[in-house]
C-alpha cells in the first residue's frame, strides 16, 4: 500500500537483472563495454544481442571492424573520446540490426554509404553528431526500408532539402530536427515526404521563420499533403503575426497535435509591444483538425474575443505558463469539442459567470498556481460535462461556487471554514488550507459519494460537541495527517468523528501531536487496512485501541516506551521505527516477539532502539538479549509455593482480624461524628495564607469522572457547602483561550498544595508529567513539601520509576496509594485534608502509610 511502496520498489530496482554484469565483459547475449579504453571493437561471440561500445577510443569503423554478428539487435557506438570514421558498408556484419546509436559522437567522415546494408534498422540515433545539410541532401538513408524513427537533433542541419530516396522510406514515422538551423522550410524541400503520415516532426528550436522574412507566396504549403499527428515548433521565437502567416500557409494540412510552446506571443505583464493573438492568428488552422494545441510558456495576457473559434475538433487546449490575466468575452467560444482546458500557471484573479461561455463538452479545467481570490457563483454551473476541477494554490476564501462533479481540487488556498453547500463528489482534495474546526470535517463526510477526502496541513483542533455523528457509506480514503487532532480530542469531544465510516480502507493521522487515543475511536472501522500514526506522541497502544481487521500500521516516531506485542500480532505489515523503547526486563517480551513474529517490520533493525536506560541508548532491540529476564518468573513460582506454605496460618489469623477490620470504617466515622459534635468551633476555622487554593489537582483528564466522585464531590468547597477545600482543576479553573503550560504554571503556584493522581493515564500525559515537574521545582524552591503523590491504580514501583521526574521523587519522599478498600476512603479523605491544609516548611510526617492498591472504577 501507499506507505512503502518507494520501499518495495526499490528492493525490485535492485534485483534489476543489467547492474548484474561486471563492466567490460559479456554474458553471451549481452555486451557491456562502456568506458572500457577500447580502441576498436572487442571480439564478441556471435550470439551477442546487445553490444554497448559507448564512451571509448574507437576511431573508425570499416566493413570489417565487426564479426559477423547475425543477432544483434542492438549497437551503442556513441560519445567515442576521438573524432571517428565511419566507413562504407561499416555495419554490413550485423544484418539484423534493429537499433544504431551514434549519438554524441564527433563523426570526422561519415561515407555515403555507410548505413548501406541494414534491411531492418528501425531506428537511427545520429543526435549531436556534428552533420551538415550534405546528411539529408546526398542520400545517406536510402534503402533503409525499415527505418522509423531517425533522430538528427542537435547538429548543424540548414536546410530541408531532402534527398528523392526518403520518398520510399516506407516505414519512416518520426523525424527529429530539434535544435538546428534550419531557418526556412519550403514546400518543394520536403516534397519526398508528401503523402506519408508521421507521428512525430520536430523542428522546435530552430529560428524557424523567424530570422528571415519569408514569402509565403513563393515558399507556399512546407506540409502539402501529409498528415502529422504531433508537430512541434516550440522555441522558434514566433509572434502573433509569424503565427498567423505559418497557420495560413498550412492551410488543409492534417496536424492533429499542434505543439507551439515556449512561444514569445503577447506582450507579457506590464508592456505593450508584443502583440496580443487574436481571432485571425488561428483562423488558417480551421481545416486542419487539430486536436490539440499547446501554447505553453509564453506571454499572452489577455485571452481575445474568439480568439480560438476556428479550432473547431479542438479537445485539448494548453495555455499554461503564460500570463494570462483576462479573460475577453467568448474567448473560448467555438471550442465545441474541448475537453481539456490547461489555464494552470497564470496571473488571474477573479472568475466571472460568462468566463467559459461556449465550452459545451469541457470535462476538465485546470486552474491551479493562479492568484483568483473570487468567483462568481455560476461560473461553472452550467458546464454539464464538467467532471474536474483544479484550484490548487490560489487564494480562495470560500467554495460557494463549486458544483457538483466527480474531482475537487482545492488545496493551496485560503479556506477557513466550508459554507454549507449542497456537494457531490467523489474526491476532495483540500490540503494546505486553514481549517479549523472539525465541524468542515462533519460536513465533508456528508458528501454524497465521497470515496476519497484530503485533509494534509490543515489546523483542525477545535470540536463543537454538538453535531450529528459522522456517517458515511461511500468514503474509502481519509488523509488528515499534519493537522492538530491532539486538541480537538484532548477535550473530551469528537472522539465520534469515525463511527460512520464503515467503508473506510485507509486512514493518516500521522503528526496530528496525539498523546492518546480516544477510547474506541477506530472500534467502528471494520473496512479499515491500513492507518499511520507516524510522528505523534504515542507512549501505550493497547490491543483495543486498533480498529478490528486492520493489517498495516505505521507507528514509527512515538514515543512507544514498552508496548505489548499482542497488539501488533494481527497485523501483517508494522513500522515501530524510531519508538523510545525501555530496554528493561519488561521489554524482553517484545523483544522476543520481534525475532520470531511473521508480521512483516518495515525499516532496518537499527531503527528499532532502546531509548533508556541511557548505557543501552541507541542500541537495536534486534542485538539485545533476554536471558536474565526470566527472573521474575522463578519470583513468581517461590511466590505460589510461599503462598501455599501459609495459606493455613493466614486464613486462621486473618479470619480473627477480618472481624476488626470489616468495622474499622463504622469505627471511624464514630469517631470523625463524636470529633465534630465536641470540637465543632475549631474545624470550622482554616488555616489562613496567600494562596488562591488550597491545592491544585492535577490529574489526566481520562480520570475526572472518577476524581469528581472520589475527591471533588467529598472536598472541593463548591461541590457542596459541607466541605472546606478550596480546590482547582484544569476543566473548571484554567482559563479558557491561555497557553496550557501558563495556566499549569499559575496554579502550581497559587495553590497551597500540589496534589498529583499518578495514574496509568497519567503516566502517559505529557502535561500531566510537566506540571508534576513544575510542582517539584517549586517544592525545592520553597522548601516545604508542596507536592503530594497520590498513586491511583495498580502501578508498580517498576512503572513509576520509569520517568524521570517521578523517580526522583519517589526516591527521596514519602508518597499516598489511594486506598483499596471502600471503608478506607473517609480516612484517607481526613489525611488528605490534612495534608492539604498542613503550612509549609515542614517535613511530611511518617503518619501515613497507606499501601493497600485499587483500581479506578
Ligand atoms: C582507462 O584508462 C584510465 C586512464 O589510464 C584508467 O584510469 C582506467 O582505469 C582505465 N579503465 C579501464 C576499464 O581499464
Ligand atoms: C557461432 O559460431 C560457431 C563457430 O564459432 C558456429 O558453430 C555457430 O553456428 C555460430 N552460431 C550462429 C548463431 O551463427
Ligand atoms: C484554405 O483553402 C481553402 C480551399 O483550398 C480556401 O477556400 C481557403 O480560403 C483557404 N484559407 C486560407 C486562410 O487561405
Ligand atoms: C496543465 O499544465 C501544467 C503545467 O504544465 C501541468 O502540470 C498540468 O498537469 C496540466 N494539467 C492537465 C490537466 O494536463
Ligand atoms: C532469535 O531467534 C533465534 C532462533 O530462532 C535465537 O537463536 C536467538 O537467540 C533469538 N534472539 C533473541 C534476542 O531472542
Ligand atoms: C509463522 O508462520 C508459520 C507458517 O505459516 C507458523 O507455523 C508459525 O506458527 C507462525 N509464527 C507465528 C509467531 O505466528
Amino acid at each position: 500500500m501507499a506507505f512503502h511502496l518507494d520501499l518495495l520498489l526499490g528492493v525490485v530496482l535492485m534485483a534489476s537483472p543489467l547492474l548484474g554484469i561486471s563492466p567490460c565483459s559479456s554474458d553471451g547475449q549481452r555486451a557491456f563495454y562502456r568506458f572500457c579504453n577500447l580502441t576498436q571493437v572487442p571480439q564478441v561471440l556471435n550470439t551477442t544481442e546487445t553490444l554497448l561500445l559507448s564512451f571509448n577510443y574507437i576511431q573508425a569503423v570499416t566493413a570489417t571492424s565487426f564479426p559477423f554478428l547475425g543477432q544483434l539487435k542492438l549497437l551503442e557506438l556513441g560519445t567515442q573520446f576521438t573524432s571517428f570514421t565511419i566507413d562504407k558498408e561499416a555495419f554490413r556484419n550485423l544484418p539484423n540490426l534493429r537499433i544504431l546509436d551514434l549519438g554524441k559522437s564527433q563523426i570526422g567522415f561519415l561515407h555515403p554509404d555507410a548505413f548501406q546494408g541494414l534491411p531492418h534498422l528501425f531506428e537511427l540515433r545520429l543526435f549531436s553528431c556534428g552533420l551538415s545539410d550534405a546528411v539529408l541532401k546526398d542520400g545517406y538513408f536510402r534503402n533503409l526500408h525499415s527505418l522509423s524513427r531517425l533522430d538528427l537533433a542537435y547538429n548543424q542541419i540548414r536546410s530541408l532539402s531532402l534527398h528523392p530516396s526518403f520518398s520510399e522510406l516506407n516505414s519512416l514515422k518520426s523525424i527529429d530536427f530539434l535544435l538546428n538551423e534550419i531557418a526556412v522550410v519550403c514546400e518543394h524541400e520536403l516534397k519526398p515526404l508528401q503523402g506519408k503520415t508521421l507521428s512525430l516532426l520536430r523542428l522546435a528550436s530552430n529560428h524557424l521563420y523567424s530570422r528571415v522574412s519569408v514569402d509565403w507566396g513563393k515558399c507556399m504549403n512546407p506540409f502539402r499533403n501529409m498528415v502529422l499527428e504531433t508537430l512541434d515548433v516550440s522555441l522558434n521565437g514566433w509572434t502573433a503575426d509569424i503565427t498567423r502567416n505559418f497557420c495560413n500557409a498550412i492551410n488543409g494540412s492534417q496536424i492533429s497535435s499542434l505543439v507551439l510552446a515556449h512561444h514569445i506571443l503577447g506582450p507579457g505583464f506590464g508592456f505593450q509591444n508584443m502583440k496580443e493573438p487574436d481571432r485571425d492568428t488561428f483562423a488558417g488552422l480551421a481545416r486542419s483538425s487539430v486536436i490539440r494545441l499547446d501554447l505553453s510558456h509564453g506571454f499572452i495576457f489577455s485571452l481575445n474575443f474568439r480568439l480560438f473559434e476556428a479550432l473547431k475538433e479542438l479537445k485539448l487546449l494548453n495555455v499554461a505558463h503564460n500570463k494570462i490575466n483576462e479573460i475577453k468575452d467568448e474567448a473560448f467560444y467555438g471550442l465545441d469539442n474541448l475537453q481539456v482546458l490547461n489555464l494552470s500557471y497564470n496571473l488571474l484573479g477573479e472568475l466571472y459567470n460568462s468566463n467559459f461561455y461556449g465550452l459545451p463538452k469541457v470535462e476538465y479545467i485546470d486552474l491551479q498556481k493562479n492568484h483568483i481570490g473570487i468567483i462568481q457563483e455560476h461560473t461553472f454551473k452550467f458546464l454539464g460535462k464538467l467532471n474536474t476541477l483544479d484550484l490548487r494554490d490560489n487564494a480562495l476564501q470560500t467554495i460557494d461556487f463549486i458544483p457538483s462533479i466527480s474531482y475537487i481540487y482545492l488545496g493551496g488556498n485560503k479556506l477557513v471554514s466550508l459554507p454549507n453547500i449542497a456537494l457531490t463528489a467523489n474526491f476532495i482534495q483540500l490540503s494546505e488550507n486553514r481549517l479549523e474546526s472539525l465541524d468542515n470535517l462533519y460536513f465533508l463526510l456528508q458528501v454524497p459519494h465521497l470515496k476519497i477526502l484530503i485533509l494534509n496541513q490543515n489546523r483542525f483542533s477545535s470540536c463543537n460537541p454538538s453535531h450529528a455523528p459522522s456517517k458515511s457509506l461511500s468514503l474509502e480514503k481519509l488523509f488528515l495527517g499534519e493537522n492538530m487532532l491532539q486538541l480537538a480530542w484532548e477535550s473530551g469531544s469528537c472522539w465520534d468523528v469515525f463511527k460512520g465510516l464503515s467503508r473506510l480502507q485507509v486512514l493518516y493521522l500521522n503528526n496530528n501531536y496525539l498523546n492518546f487515543l480516544p477510547p474506541g475511536v477506530f472500534s467502528y472501522l471494520t473496512a479499515l487496512r491500513g492507518l499511520s500514526l507516524n510522528s505523534n506522541r504515542l507512549t501505550s497502544l493497547s490491543p483495543n485501541d486498533l480498529p478490528p481487521n486492520l493489517e498495516i500500521l505505521d507507528v514509527s516516531r512515538n514515543q512507544l516506551l514498552s508496548p505489548d506485542p499482542n497488539v501488533f500480532a494481527s497485523l501483517s505489515f508494522v513500522d515501530i521505527t524510531h519508538n523510545k523503547f525501555i530496554c528493561e526486563c519488561e521489554l524482553s517480551a517484545f523483544i522476543r516477539w520481534l525475532n520470531q513474529t511473521n508480521v512483516t517490520i518495515f525499516g532496518s533493525h537499527a531503527d528499532i532502539y532502546c531509548m533508556y536506560p541511557d548505557s543501552l541508548s541507541g542500541t537495536s532491540l534486534y542485538s539485545l538479549s533476554v536471558e536474565g529476564c526470566d527472573e521474575e518468573e522463578v519470583l513468581k513460582s517461590l511466590k505460589f509455593s510461599l503462598f501455599i506454605l501459609f495459606t493455613v496460618t493466614l486464613t486462621l489469623f486473618l479470619t480473627t482480624v477480618l472481624i476488626v477490620a470489616k468495622f474499622r470504617g463504622f469505627c471511624f466515622n464514630c469517631y470523625k461524628t463524636t470529633q465534630r459534635l465536641v470540637f465543632r468551633d475549631q474545624t470550622k476555622g482554616r488555616p489562613y495564607d496567600t494562596y488562591k487554593y488550597d491545592a491544585y489537582l492535577c490529574f489526566n483528564s481520562k480520570d475526572f469522572e472518577w476524581v469528581q466522585n472520589a475527591l471533588l464531590k467529598p472536598l472541593d468547597a463548591q461541590y457542596s457547602d459541607q466541605n472546606r477545600l478550596n480546590l482547582c482543576f484544569e476543566e473548571r479553573d484554567f482559563v479558557p483561550g491561555e497557553n496550557h503550560l501558563t495556566n499549569i504554571h499559575s496554579a502550581v503556584w497559587s495553590s497551597r498544595k500540589i496534589v498529583c493522581l499518578v495514574s496509568r493515564h497519567f503516566l502517559r500525559d505529557g502535561w500531566c508529567l510537566e506540571a508534576f515537574s513544575y510542582a517539584q521545582s517549586r517544592s525545592l524552591a520553597d522548601l516545604n513539601s508542596a507536592l503530594i503523590m497520590v498513586v491511583v491504580g495498580s502501578l508498580s514501583q517498576y512503572q513509576l520509576m520509569k520517568h524521570e521526574s517521578i523517580r526522583g521523587f519517589v526516591q527521596k519522599q514519602q508518597y499516598l496509594r489511594w486506598p483499596e478498600d471502600l471503608q478506607d476512603v473517609d480516612w484517607f479523605l481526613h489525611k488528605l485534608s490534612q495534608h492539604i491544609l498542613k503550612k509549609g516548611k515542614e517535613k511530611t510526617d511518617n503518619d501515613v502509610q497507606l499501601q493497600t492498591i485499587a483500581t479506578i472504577s
